[in-house]
């Protein structure tokens, strides 16, 4: 049985003070008692790493980061390595998100690459793979998304069960839209059989989160199918009342 996993991304959102306002009212909702009995994480920008560590800790909640170097060190002006985001307490680390593969032109590759180096790092990378509009409107779905992951399963080989993996269609994404849940949880079943091909005790453990326009209206469907073990979760995590919703949606 996969424990309920829910990472909030803020994404490009934040200030000290709304940081500090936001945490204090999902712990005073009682964020802490549902962290005993599900794996939740706040992922966050960079300048908020050492706010949102002080201000998460002790609270079973997890710190993660939006993105990561490939690279250990060295002349890559901007960029932010594994060790240092490790250093400064992250847990796990956003790598392949649809806004980085699109606005920076993130390739499987180097995606594969980030997850290498978070996990060389002791973090866990939250592996995100999902299709365009024009590729769900297509058929591609399961093209695109076997693509993605198969970049990751060939460059870490026995190390994916330290993994997690979210399918995130890009159409769903800040929209307001979502799959059915039999649609994502197809795509998930897919993954996963994905997955045991090359790993099947890894397959049974790792974490499959859906993203999306993941909202308390609509989580308790999606996090009933057998696949989906949580959710990667944007505009609902900067608002304690939905995200705690979030977090209670599977009891
Ligand atoms: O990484 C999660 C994010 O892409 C989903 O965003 O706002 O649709 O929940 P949102």
């Amino acid at each position: 049985m996969r424990p309920l996993t829910i990472i909030g991304n803020w994404k490009m959102n934040g200030s000290l003070s709304a940081n500090q306002q936001l945490i204090q009212a999902m712990l005073g909702l009682g964020l802490t008692d549902l962290a005993k009995s599900a794996r939740l994480a706040l992922c966050v920008p960079y300048p908020y790493l050492i706010q949102v560590a002080d201000l998460l800790a002790n609270s079973g909640i997890a710190l993660g980061a939006q993105d990561v170097s490939d690279h250990p060190n060295g002349a890559y002006t901007g960029d932010v390595s594994a060790n240092m985001l490790q250093e400064l307490g992250c847990q796990y680390v956003i790598v392949g998100h649809s806004e980085r593969r699109q606005y920076h032109h993130e390739g499987d590759g180097l995606v594969a690459r980030k997850a290498k180096a978070a996990l060389q790092a002791n973090m866990t990378p939250i592996i995100c793979v999902g299709e365009t509009e024009e590729e769900h409107d297509d058929g591609k779905a399961l093209v695109v998304v076997r693509r993605q992951l198969q970049a990751v399963l060939d460059l870490l080989q026995g190390q994916v069960a330290s993994c997690v993996l979210a399918y995130e269609p890009v159409w769903a994404i800040g929209t307001g839209k979502v799959p059915t849940p039999a649609q994502a949880q197809d795509v998930h079943r897919e993954l996963r059989l994905q997955l045991a091909k090359f790993d099947a005790e890894a397959a049974s453990k790792v974490a499959i989160l859906y993203g999306g326009s993941l909202k308390p209206d609509n989580a308790k469907d999606l996090l009933a199918m057998p696949d989906i073990d949580g959710g990667l979760v944007g505009g609902a995590s900067l608002n304690a009342q939905d995200f705690l919703a979030l977090c209670q949606a599977s009891n």
